[in-house]
């Protein structure tokens, strides 16, 4: 195991509902650390080039709507396999689907309004982190 980063996002349904604290407080019990951190409200544009991956699935649009429905919180998250404890924490992208005590199961409301997003590789962790926060001084 290595110490790693990855780029979170607290989505506009959890904003919306005053989760960021009780989120953040899951990555930190788990031992993850919010290195960076910056609340705002993705752009359209934003939204469609964060999730270009998708671009081909009929969720596409719905999912850039829905991303620029309110305030998000992004995040750079560090600690030991913090790319694979991320994606533990949050559970399966459909919270119907996710374990107990994870944070979509507990707070999720869709497989779309599913509270939070995690990178799922070192390459796009890499990607991501770069996209919301190139060129600040990121402090561990
Ligand atoms: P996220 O980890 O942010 O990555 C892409 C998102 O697309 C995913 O979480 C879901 O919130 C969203 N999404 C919406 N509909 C679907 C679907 N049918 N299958 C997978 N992801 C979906």
């Amino acid at each position: 195991m290595a110490v790693e980063r990855t780029l979170s996002i607290i989505k506009p349904d959890a904003t919306r509902r005053n989760l960021t604290g009780a989120i953040v407080a899951r990555f930190e019990e788990a031992g993850l650390r919010v290195v960076a951190q910056r609340r705002m409200r993705l752009t359209p544009e934003q939204a469609q080039q964060f999730y270009a991956v998708h671009s081909e699935r009929a969720f596409f649009d719905d999912l850039c709507a829905f991303m620029t429905s309110g305030p998000v919180v992004v995040q750079v998250l560090e600690g030991e396999d913090a790319i694979a404890k991320n994606r533990e924490v949050m559970g399966a992208t459909n919270p119907a689907n996710a374990d107990e005590g994870t944070i979509r199961r507990d707070f999720g409301e869709s497989v779309e309004a599913n509270s939070a997003h995690g990178s799922d590789a070192p390459e796009t962790a890499a990607e991501e982190i770069a996209f919301f926060f190139r060129g600040i001084d990121i402090v561990g």
